[in-house]
């Protein structure tokens, strides 16, 4: 029998991500899907391939949710804490599959991604694990692209920095990005076309004007056009903010380690849209030959590209631009650095929402239904 599958919070990106993702791979056939809103029950649901839903369910509504077989939020953290321990209380035994990282560390959870960590699901799903979170966007993303040398049990280290998009602090971050870009284009749009204007004059006058209250920055607080933000979340201990705990922390869960491989490194708000990029210096266990990690790495998944370390294709097939809306996680930059023969760099990209976010859940559903 179909099973019945609640849809919490499928309004926000990355609930629409997933609902676009489960239309092109027709999983809707598979499910009896009920869609359910935290503020706007009763109104009218969404098309899905064509066919209206029924009206939408109270997301607070316990005995409306104790009926359901799975249940899929997006909602975020809040919704979880309020929601998740009252069903369980009341001896709900279904699956719980969530994106936000509440529940991710605790014993009775598994986080998901199965094309790393597959038979760690199986395994939980047989032991009857209720409980399947998708793990932190650069996380998932690092395994994606990374994942043959982790699972091959070459890394002893790794350092990282990120170039994480706007819209990982949310949709109305990324949108005021937006607004902070319309802001200093129109403010020098007619120097910009004038030849008569010295650079210096207008970068002075985008300056002043990112430093100035014209800037809209409700959400950020700061500028972020033309800048930089190297703190994301809050501070956990010794300087560290949560996202960088979580690389380790997260890291070594999926690949059912008890912290082996240590990772550590700096987290930074840049200006793309949905794109996750980052730099790594991985230090490996053995001297391993540049054309071994390059096949160790491609035939990891089937996502995974090695993109070749020169300029051209560098700067074509491994940014943000090329990789945003696309499934491909790609892995260049790589080469042995001058640090000794043990030392690799590598820089990824990935699509935030995508495998950093609604496609581990998209799959997991799949795997449960
Ligand atoms: N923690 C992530 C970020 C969100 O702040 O970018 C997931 O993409």
């Amino acid at each position: 029998m179909k099973k019945k599958v609640g849809f919490i919070g499928w309004r926000g990106m990355v609930g629409s991500v997933l609902l676009n993702r489960m239309c092109e791979e027709n999983d809707f056939e598979k499910i009896v899907p009920v869609f359910f809103s935290t503020s706007q029950k009763g109104q009218i649901g969404p098309k899905i391939q064509g066919v209206i839903q029924s009206k939408l369910e109270d997301a607070y509504n316990i005995e409306a949710l104790k009926a359901l077989d799975v249940v899929v939020t997006c909602q975020g953290g809040e919704y979880t804490n309020v929601i998740f321990y009252k069903l369980r209380k009341i001896g709900w035994n279904g699956y719980w599959i969530d994106a936000a990282s509440t529940l991710r560390m605790q014993k009775d959870s598994v986080i998901v991604l199965d094309p790393v960590n597959k038979n760690i699901i199986e395994k939980s799903i047989q032991r009857g694990i209720k409980n399947f979170i998708g793990g932190n966007c650069t996380v998932s993303l690092m395994l994606m692209s990374l994942g043959g040398l982790f699972v091959s049990d070459l890394i002893e280290w790794v350092t990282v920095s990120t170039y994480q998009a706007a819209s990982g602090s949310g949709a109305q971050h990324m949108i005021e990005l937006l607004n902070q870009m319309g802001v200093i284009y129109t403010a020098v749009s007619q120097e910009l076309k004038s030849m008569l204007v010295s650079p210096l004059s207008i970068e002075q006058k985008v300056t002043k004007i990112t430093r100035s209250e014209v800037l809209p920055k409700n959400y950020f607080q700061v500028p972020l056009v033309g800048s930089v933000l190297p703190w994301i979340d809050t501070h956990v201990k010794y300087g560290q903010t949560k996202e960088e705990w979580k690389a380790q922390t997260e890291t070594n869960k999926i690949l059912g380690y008890k912290d082996k491989i240590l990772i550590d490194g700096v987290c930074v708000r840049v200006g793309s849209l949905r794109c996750h990029s980052q730099s790594f210096t991985i230090k490996l266990k053995k001297d391993i030959s540049m054309s071994e990690i390059e096949t160790i790495l491609s035939s990891h998944n089937e996502w995974v590209r090695v993109i070749p370390n020169n300029y051209n294709d560098t700067v074509h097939d491994l940014t943000p631009t090329a990789v945003t809306g696309k499934l491909i996680t790609p892995v260049g930059r790589l080469r042995k650095l001058s640090l000794g023969k043990k030392y690799l760099s590598a820089f990824t990209v990935g699509d935030q929402l995508l495998w950093g976010a609604a496609e581990p859940l998209r799959r997991i559903l799949k795997l449960l239904t």
